[in-house]
């Protein structure tokens, strides 16, 4: 059986296909992906009509893309799954209406994918997959939530933000730091030249005992910091710059690890699955490598180039519930987005 992914929530097209024949683990046949980031960035941020657009301009090349690398036929393919939320609404409405009409033209069942279960489930596409349960630390940029992960499907929150997510926090202190939109990526190269302790930031909810998250208070003490040297004579030095998006990385990264391990020892959990942009970070990767290997807890990414949105996590996570028989297909051509969708809300009853 073969999947068509197709990811348009934000400012990637993604398109993949995938292999579910049989039980094991799918594989990734082919996958193709176009960025908008570079026709983004002259707005400092995702302008929601220029994505929806690009998407309709990218999506069916990128699908004759994928087939032609994977050497098959528009006729091969068995299911189409498309993103169906979370996510902008027209950005949805593309991935939905192609994936619609290809269902139609074909004859072929279509499949609706939560955006956050692609992520979550991501990690199986690795050399090293992950065995049911574990907690998931969901870092990306408008989610930053820790569940608790005992099948697909069966998913229960155990904390999230209660304000900003952890990608935002990367993105909106770098934007103060004059750096270009995605603004993690930038921060987080910029970091690697400074000191994390040179700046005291606060690590809101830290002690709170619960696995929740609060980060608008670090962009404020970001904003301050950066008033505040602004003003010194001469304005603020490179160095600075970087001092500053070392201690803001160290801020959100130490909160994050902290979390993952109290949720991980509130669960008795031995398994940590990492997912979603934030998880390229390379210095929470090694700080989790390290703080998981003295607690004899394994740690599992998606492979670095499948962290951030793409069609495969989409195509993998519709594979997955196909070969549970957990899947809701759908025929006839209609279809629906959900641009506000919570995970949990995914969750079997009968599992819970
Ligand atoms: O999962 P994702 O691609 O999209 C959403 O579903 O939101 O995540 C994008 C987020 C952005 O906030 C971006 O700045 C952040 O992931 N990001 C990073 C890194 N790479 C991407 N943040 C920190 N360090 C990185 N290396
Ligand atoms: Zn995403």
């Amino acid at each position: 059986m073969r999947v068509l992914g197709i990811e348009s929530s934000c400012d990637e097209t993604g398109v993949a296909l995938v292999d579910a024949s049989g039980d094991g683990v799918p594989t990734l046949l082919a996958h193709a992906l176009h960025s908008q980031i570079a026709m983004h960035q002259a707005y400092g941020g995702v302008v929601p009509e220029l994505a929806s657009r690009d998407h309709i301009r990218r999506v069916l090349p990128l699908t004759r893309e994928v087939l032609a690398t994977a050497g098959l036929a528009l006729s091969d393919i068995d299911v189409v799954a498309y993103t169906q939320g979370p996510g902008l609404a027209g950005a949805l409405l593309v991935g939905a209406g192609v994936a619609a009409s290809l269902g139609a033209a074909l004859d072929r069942p279509v499949m609706g994918v939560h955006h956050l279960e692609g992520h979550l489930l991501s990690p199986f596409l690795s050399a090293d997959p992950p065995e049911f349960p574990f907690v998931a630390l969901l870092v990306s940029g408008g989610h930053t939530q820790l569940m608790r992960v005992d099948d697909v499907g069966a998913y229960e929150l155990l904390g999230e933000t209660i304000d900003d997510a952890a990608g935002e926090a990367f993105d909106k202190s770098a934007k103060l730091l004059g750096l270009p939109y995605p603004g993690g990526p930038h921060l987080s190269r910029l970091a690697e030249q400074g000191n994390p302790e040179a700046f005291a930031l606060p690590r809101p909810l830290l002690h709170s005992g619960k696995p929740d998250f609060s980060f608008a208070g670090l962009k404020t003490a970001v904003l301050t910091q950066v008033r505040k040297l602004e003003q010194q004579p001469g304005g603020i030095t490179e160095p600075q710059r970087a001092d500053l998006a070392a201690s803001t990385q160290a801020a959100i990264v130490d909160v994050l690890i902290k979390k993952s391990l109290m949720a991980l020892k509130d669960t008795g959990l031995k398994r940590l699955v990492v997912a979603g942009g934030v998880g390229a970070n390379t210095r929470l990767r090694e700080q989790l490598n390290a703080a998981c290997e003295k607690r004899r807890v394994r740690v599992h990414y998606p492979e670095l180039h499948l962290c951030t949105d793409n069609g495969a996590m989409i195509a993998l996570a519709a594979a997955l519930r196909l070969q549970r028989d957990m899947a809701k297909l759908e025929r006839g051509g209609g279809f629906e987005v959900k641009p506000r969708w919570d995970l949990a809300q995914l969750s079997e009853p009968s599992r819970l």
